[in-house]
């Protein structure tokens, strides 16, 4: 902790008088230089002290000639002294102890300086201490509870994950984005007339507001090498601007909900909307008929997908909407704890899921499958990787030390989509396990959602640098779900932090 000490705030030089001079004369240079004492001094040595307080007691002093009487006379003799390097709480406490008010401070019997028992008490006031109700966090938060949600949580001993109270796999396997959506946003699991009314209620949302489809091609070939979620960054903001949303805190929840419904609606049309004018194609109207992740392959390529496809990327797309309270989530919740509008709350969320610690690259895992190149070379590669201090791409997670439920769910859709990637990644999956259980042992290392997710968006036919925009689309959803619940029951998020610099307050040196 950053402690000040007596030199920190001593001043210097130090108003001193001789011990022949009178006390008029040293009254004189105290009022001259707006002290409260001279230190009188006899060859550099504190032989005593003059304070206004002896001075007080002169003028009180009937037979007293003020003029004439020697500083001597009236000074405090063999004064209280400090050394510099005595910590200001300290000294604070011994001299509020015996009630001194200015002490000089000395070294080696030396007047170096002077404080004074005001300087002393300021500074001795604003000292860190640690208040009785501060918790300190653990770097990166690890393991801190800091709200109470009911949208969904992550149980990473037991590989399990949920939105709401329903399995987040079982979700995915037995259900469409949109309903998990309406569970999201609503609740529950919409009825076939709650899913009729949600469906109608988003296609409108999906279209891109006027005055931003002109900003779009050039957001889209802005940047010689933008990342994959700088362009949506830029639009999404435009694209909430233009929407007019007004701050959390002055909106009801219906309103806030209607926000957030056309974020997440808009999304996927500017990610499409996007990728398509910088390859120099024109960007494609969403399409009437088709779910989420149908649609998003739609506008993708201008063509109906393969149903087998569109139900993969949407079990990947489900299986990605949320989880706990991850650095993005995080972020959306505290912008909105400011009573901030909704668009601002996703922007910063994007620029949060853009950080390679997180959004990660579910192309990384894709590209070690090509660097590895053949089953053969498997083992050998990756034995090396590791022996290197490298990480195998796509395994391990800092909350599940057993299988991830969306690799196992992830590994499952890639065998029913087939393809020669599969089998090559299954062969390098357990090789993974084993060559990590021996060189890593104890580590519980696993595939992660990662590793199969590339296979899965490659079979689809999404490019690599669409991998992380298709994670951001659905993440949308969780992200706002998250909004929403923060709105409802809202309080500014303001922790605090532990000071560790040079010791406040310094001097501010005046500018050359
Ligand atoms: C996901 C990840 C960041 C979690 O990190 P973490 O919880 O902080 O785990 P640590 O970095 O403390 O790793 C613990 C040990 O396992 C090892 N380890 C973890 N993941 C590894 C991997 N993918 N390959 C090789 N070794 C790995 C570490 O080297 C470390 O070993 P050590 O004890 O000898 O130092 C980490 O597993 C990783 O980097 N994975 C690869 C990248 C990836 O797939 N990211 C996508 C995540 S969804």
């Amino acid at each position: 902790m950053a402690t000040r000490t007596v030199a920190d705030i001593m001043s210097r030089p130090v108003i001193t008088a001789e011990p022949a001079e009178t006390v008029a004369a040293a009254a004189a240079r105290m009022e001259e230089h707006h002290v409260g004492s001279v230190v009188v001094v006899d060859s550099g040595r504190p032989i005593g002290i003059l304070t206004e307080r002896d001075l007080v007691r002169l003028a009180a002093s009937a037979d007293a000639d003020v003029s004439a009487v020697k500083v001597t006379e009236w000074m405090t003799g063999d004064p209280y002294t400090v050394e510099p390097h005595v910590e200001v709480i300290d000294a604070w406490a011994t001299l509020a102890e015996k009630g001194y008010r200015h002490i000089p401070v000395v070294v080696d019997a030396t007047l170096v300086g002077i404080v004074t028992i005001r300087d002393l008490v300021r500074i001795a006031q604003i000292q860190p201490m640690e208040h009785p109700s501060q918790t300190t966090a653990p770097k990166g938060l690890e393991g801190l509870v800091v709200a109470e949600t009911a949208v969904g949580d992550v149980r990473g001993l037991e590989g399990f994950y949920h939105y709401r109270q329903y399995n987040a796999v079982e979700l995915a396997e037995k259900r469409s984005l949109e309903d998990v959506w309406h569970l999201l946003f609503q609740g529950e699991l919409p009825t076939a007339e709650q899913r009729r009314d949600f469906l109608q209620e988003i296609r409108p949302l999906q279209t891109v507001p006027e005055a931003v489809k002109s900003m779009l091609p050039v957001i889209a070939r802005s940047g010689t090498r933008p990342g994959p979620l700088d362009a949506l960054r830029t639009a999404l903001s435009a694209a909430a601007q233009a929407l007019d949303m007004p701050p959390s805190l002055d909106v009801d929840a219906p309103r806030l909900r209607m926000d957030a419904m056309r974020v997440c609606a808009v999304v996927p049309t500017l990610i499409m909307a996007l990728y398509r004018l910088r390859q120099g194609l024109d960007p494609v109207d969403p399409h009437p008929d088709l779910g989420y992740s149908a649609n998003y392959l739609y506008m993708l390529s201008g063509e109906v997908p393969d149903p087998v496809h569109a139900r993969a990327v949407e079990q990947y797309q489900i299986s990605t909407i949320d989880h706990g309270f991850n650095a993005s989530t995080f972020t959306a919740r505290v912008v909105t704890s400011t009573g901030a509008d909704l668009g601002s709350a996703v922007v910063a969320a994007l620029g949060s899921l853009s950080g390679p610690l997180h959004g990660g690259a579910p192309s990384r895992a894709l590209d070690m499958l090509d660097a590895i190149g053949s089953p053969d070379n498997a083992e050998g590669w990756i034995r090396h990787a590791v022996q290197s201090g490298g990480r195998i791409m796509g395994f391990g997670h800092r909350v599940y030390k057993t299988d991830d439920p969306r690799s196992v769910m992830l590994r499952g859709v890639a065998e029913r989509l087939g393809g020669h990637n599969v089998e090559f990644a299954k062969q390098v999956e357990r090789t993974v396990v084993d060559v990590l259980a021996e060189l890593k042992p104890g580590r519980n290392l696993y595939a992660n959602v990662e590793f199969y997710a590339g296979v899965v968006m490659d079979r689809c036919g999404l490019p690599r640098e669409l991998f992380t925009p298709t994670f951001a689309s659905s993440r949308t959803i969780g992200w706002c779900a998250n909004i929403l619940e923060q709105a409802a029951d809202n309080r500014i998020m303001r922790p605090s932090a532990r000071y560790v610099g040079p010791p406040p307050p310094q001097p501010v040196p005046a500018a050359e």
